[in-house]
């Protein structure tokens, strides 16, 4: 595994799942194998988990971290090949990505969707730009297209919670104020194709993912129907992929409530975080006994551990 830019890169799914448990019950197993390795972590965006896990993950391996907020630290850079740089964009990503390279051995960068230009964030081009002028791993995480590393801990949470029979798993669309990325929707589906699972989309009209991405699978535009039997719900806010960026409604009617969790088949419920309380779902959800949000954010720590081990291993 030369990045870690989608979770179609690991060079095993299953593998790496069955590796984040192993790390997760042993997370010092390999305390030595990152040791005189720096990983550098650039946040173009907020974060806690990310940053937070990410970085615990590279320790337990032995890793130096370097952090950088590099929205307002950094030099704003220029993606564009062949500009005149007159403008505010001071340094271009080539040289940025060649000196991060001689700083560090790995290189993780959070670059969300800019929801304005759909073609600029279809390309992934901060993501991709690192991993075509850097000569060290690029690690994703949550570019404007993915956030493969909250899917694979994702995966180790649906494996934590294993049903004796094939599970059905519901992501919901839930509202939200402000217009949200793609990403977690586009890389839990993705990461969806790799379970042994019946696994239904829920969302409004209007509010499809990218077709591509969720070809083959079953989209319905009625919640209550899609919740029925559910073993598990994702609830996620995206804005709309047709009229790229828009909110289209504002209304509650998509809240993930108790009455609807009354639906399911006592149904786990799961999210990425942060969350809007009483607005993608309701307390009596988030606070059940069936939450698994922090399980979820716990593991993120285990399938980013997993993450960097296999590049190490395959370094
Ligand atoms: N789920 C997730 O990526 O959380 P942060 O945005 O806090 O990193």
């Amino acid at each position: 595994m030369k990045h870690f830019i989608s979770l179609n890169d690991l060079p095993d799914f299953k593998q790496a799942v069955a590796l984040a448990k192993s790390l997760k019950q042993q997370p010092y197993a390999f305390e030595t194998q990152g040791k005189r390795k720096t990983l550098g972590l650039l946040f173009f965006n907020p974060s806690l988990r990310t940053r937070l896990s990410t970085q615990k993950a590279a320790q337990n391996l032995g890793f130096n971290t370097i952090v950088m907020n590099f929205s307002n630290e950094a030099w704003a850079l220029e993606f564009e090949d062949g500009t005149e740089m007159r403008g505010i964009r001071s340094e271009h990503v080539r040289e940025a990505a060649a000196v991060v390279s001689q700083y560090c051995d790995m290189v993780a960068i959070r670059a969300f969707a800019s929801l304005s230009n759909k073609e600029q964030d279809e390309a992934d081009i901060v993501v991709n730009s690192f991993a075509k002028y850097a000569d060290i791993p690029v690690i994703n995480m949550e570019s404007a297209v993915g956030h493969p590393l909250q899917a694979l801990a994702d995966a180790l949470t649906l494996e934590e919670h294993a049903l004796p029979h094939r599970p059905k798993v519901v992501l919901t669309w839930a509202p939200h104020p402000k217009a949200l990325p793609h990403a977690v929707g586009n890389s839990f589906t993705n990461m969806m194709r790799y379970q042994e699972a019946d696994y239904v989309i829920a969302n409004p009209e209007g509010y499809d993912l990218n077709p591509e991405i969720t070809k083959g699978i079953p989209v319905l535009h009625n919640q209550e129907e899609a919740l029925k039997d559910a073993d598990f719900v994702y609830a996620k806010n995206w804005c709309s992929y047709s009229q790229y960026g828009q909110i289209l409604r504002t209304d509650n009617e998509w809240l993930l409530t108790e009455e609807k969790m009354a639906l399911t088949n006592n149904a786990k419920f799961m999210h990425c975080l942060p969350v809007r309380r009483n607005i993608v779902v309701a307390d009596g959800v988030i606070d059940h006994a069936n939450s698994l949000v922090i399980e979820q954010a716990n593991n993120r720590t285990y399938a980013a551990q997993a993450v960097l081990k296999t590049l190490l291993d395959h370094a």
